[in-house]
């Protein structure tokens, strides 16, 4: 943990495990470190970075807090919820994690190897999740390998931490101007924000920028609300079926939607390692963590012409 915090310092990069996906971390503070992050990952300059930090002091080094972002944040974290709120005055964190832009995405995960290694280094760790952009996220330090193999910009180190919890992107939250927006569906829902803040507002999504670009997507093209595979193509199961096959994966085979959320990346990686043309998916009901699981489905199933 020393060497990772020491590496981080030195302006290297470090994947670490967090309890939705893998992070691809660099000094949140440094323009050379954040300028790495986006050039390892192709990530387009426009795309802000989420700021990990270790607790709610370290939090407010950074970023504004309403009084419904406090509420948020004393409610879930450590967890899988990401606050974007206006850079506070004299903000340390780089401009580049904020894409230039007057707001900063923060998040204290709820993971020991993250929170020892944000402890250890003692200041905000900027960290998008540990892939090409546009391509599925980590859920395992081997995707992370794979990911980055032959990349000058490789992560120096890569806490394995096994297999993530949860396996889906954190839920993130525009808390901004008085009012509070859900900008990115994930394991945390739309009510669960609402219950703690009532003032929630709909039709964030284009205020997100990572939000506007086919995202998720595997190699192979992926056919949605099927209810059984067709020639050449793999198959991603949900629930109690009778179709099985080394070309098939069943997310849930008892129809829980934790389960299927913590395998999907992992199996659609599995699948798009087959190397056939297309995926076909099966419905997953749009409900709790289904509603983010359906999300990612559809854009990786969305048009690649961007
Ligand atoms: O679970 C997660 O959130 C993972 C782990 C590693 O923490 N991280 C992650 O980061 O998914 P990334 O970069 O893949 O996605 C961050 C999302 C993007 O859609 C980005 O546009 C949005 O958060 N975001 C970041 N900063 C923002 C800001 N200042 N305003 C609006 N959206 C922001
Ligand atoms: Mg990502």
């Amino acid at each position: 943990m020393a060497d990772a915090a020491q590496a981080l310092r030195q302006g290297g990069l470090v994947a670490f495990p967090t309890e939705t996906v893998y992070g691809l971390g660099a000094d949140a503070e440094s323009d050379a470190a954040v300028a790495a992050v986006y050039a390892a990952k192709g990530r387009p300059a426009r795309n802000p970075l989420i700021v990990h930090v270790a607790d709610r002091d370290m939090a407010c080094r950074y970023g504004a807090f309403s009084a419904s972002a406090q509420a948020l944040a004393e409610r879930f974290w450590p967890g899988p919820l990401t606050l974007v709120v206006p850079r506070r005055e004299n903000c340390l964190a780089s401009a580049l994690v904020s894409a230039g832009g007057e707001t900063i995405a923060l998040r204290v995960p709820g993971h020991d190897l993250a929170l020892d290694l944000l402890r250890a280094f003692d200041r905000g760790i900027a960290a998008p999740s540990a892939n090409r952009s546009g391509r599925l996220s980590p859920t395992s330090a081997g995707h992370v390998m794979e990911e980055f193999l032959d990349n000058p910009h490789a992560p120096v180190m890569i806490l394995d931490g096994g297999d993530t919890r949860i396996g889906i992107e954190s839920t993130v939250v525009l808390c901004a101007g008085g009012s509070v927006t859900v900008l990115r569906a994930g394991s945390i829902t739309a009510e669960q924000v609402n219950a703690v803040e009532t003032k929630h507002q709909k039709q964030g999504a284009l205020l997100s920028p990572g939000m506007l670009e086919s995202h998720y997507a595997p190699r192979a093209l992926v056919r949605l609300a099927a209810s059984a595979p067709q020639l050449g193509e793999a198959f991603l199961a949900f629930g109690a079926t009778g179709i099985t096959g080394e070309t098939v994966r069943n997310l849930s085979p008892s129809g829980s939607l934790e389960e299927a959320a913590h395998h999907l990346y992992a199996y659609l990686r599995e699948l798009d390692a087959l190397g056939l043309p297309a995926v076909a998916v099966m419905p997953i009901p749009e409900e709790g963590v289904g509603i983010a699981i359906n999300d990612r489905l559809r854009r990786a199933a969305a048009d690649r012409g961007l």
